[in-house]
């Protein structure tokens, strides 16, 4: 863009994200390569935000019931300048997969705004948008899947207020993700969680997130792999998942180095130190999936770098 133009129409991709990475609840989140969802978002003459779905998902179009309208309308309502927006929505994320869907659509949304408004939010505000999206979709405002789809990478959200989010740095590791053909609500995966956690478990599940992000930092495999274990929540929640603990253990046999549950489920994702391992992890898991007769979509991808990127944009003079 040069000084006598404007953008007035960007079409971004939005990663799937994975957030909790095993032990660390609502505090870490990935962004991946694959799938991701694409957004078009104009800036209007109009006031408000028009919504269009080019998907099958039947996502509502109300922008007070849609996860990135509400978040762009926390973005507008913070923006000292009268604008509108219409966003065109095609989505590849499954809602209820896991895999970040909601923050897909809120945090794309936002970035793409932002893009049209001169950049004028930071990272950290987009974030503070897109969780009205996460507030909306399962009624709680977490950052673990919005944070690291706005940063790219890792990110741990060491507070939320005030905000304090870290982005890690990007260990070069294979992701494998089964996502099994059945649908779990956020919502409803917190609800069956326990309240309280004793101080022993504490300890076990402090020491591993503390574990796990040294071993992103240091790129130390091992410390990663005895580091993703978590005591609190899988157990609760892994009875949700078909063949959840078959899947877990071939996977560690075909070469994974660990995983777990992605964000509230269904899917499962494995990481492996190379691409042949996450391809072995893949068909170990396809196996288990095709015995017990469970429909799955599997991808094998890669962390990414970058999270929402631009795919294409059109420039108007001013
Ligand atoms: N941290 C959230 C949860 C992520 O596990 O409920 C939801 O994707």
């Amino acid at each position: 863009m040069n000084a006598k133009n404007r953008i007035s129409t960007v079409t971004v991709s939005a990663p799937a994200t994975i957030a909790n990475l095993v032990c660390g609840f609502d505090i870490l989140g990935m962004a991946l390569e694959e799938p991701r969802d694409f957004l078009q978002v104009s800036i209007t003459d109009s006031l408000g935000i028009q919504i269009t779905n080019q998907d099958d998902f039947d996502l509502p179009t109300d922008p007070v019931q849609n996860v990135a309208g509400v978040a762009l309308q926390a973005m507008l309502n913070a923006y000292p300048h009268p604008a509108g927006f219409n966003l065109v929505s095609h989505k590849q994320i499954k809602p209820g997969s896991g895999l970040g869907s909601s923050a897909a659509s809120a945090a794309g949304a936002v970035v793409a705004a932002n893009i049209l408004l001169d950049q004028y939010f930071s990272s950290e505000q987009l974030v503070q948008f897109a969780m009205a999206g996460e507030e909306l979709a399962s009624g709680v405002r977490h950052a673990d899947n919005v944070a690291p789809c706005v940063y790219g990478g890792i990110t741990l959200i060491r507070s939320l207020l005030p905000p304090d989010i870290i982005p890690l740095s990007v260990p070069e590791l294979f992701v494998t993700v089964i996502h099994p053909q059945i649908e779990i609500k956020t919502s409803d995966a917190r609800q069956i969680l326990r309240k309280n956690v004793l101080l022993k478990d504490a300890i076990i599940q402090w020491g591993n997130i503390a574990g796990l992000v040294t071993g992103f930092l240091k790129n130390d495999h091992a410390l990663i792999s005895r580091s993703m274990t978590d005591i609190i929540i899988e157990p609760v929640r892994s009875i949700l998942i078909p063949g959840f603990k078959e899947i877990k253990t071939s996977s560690i046999e075909a070469g994974a180095l660990g995983g777990g549950i992605a964000g509230s489920g269904p899917s499962i994702f494995m990481l492996s130190a190379d691409k042949k391992a996450a391809i072995d992890v893949q068909n170990s898991m396809k196996d288990i999936y095709h015995r017990l007769g469970i429909d799955y979509n599997v991808y094998v991808t890669t962390i990414s770098q970058h999270g929402v990127r631009i795919e294409n944009e059109s420039v108007y003079p001013i």
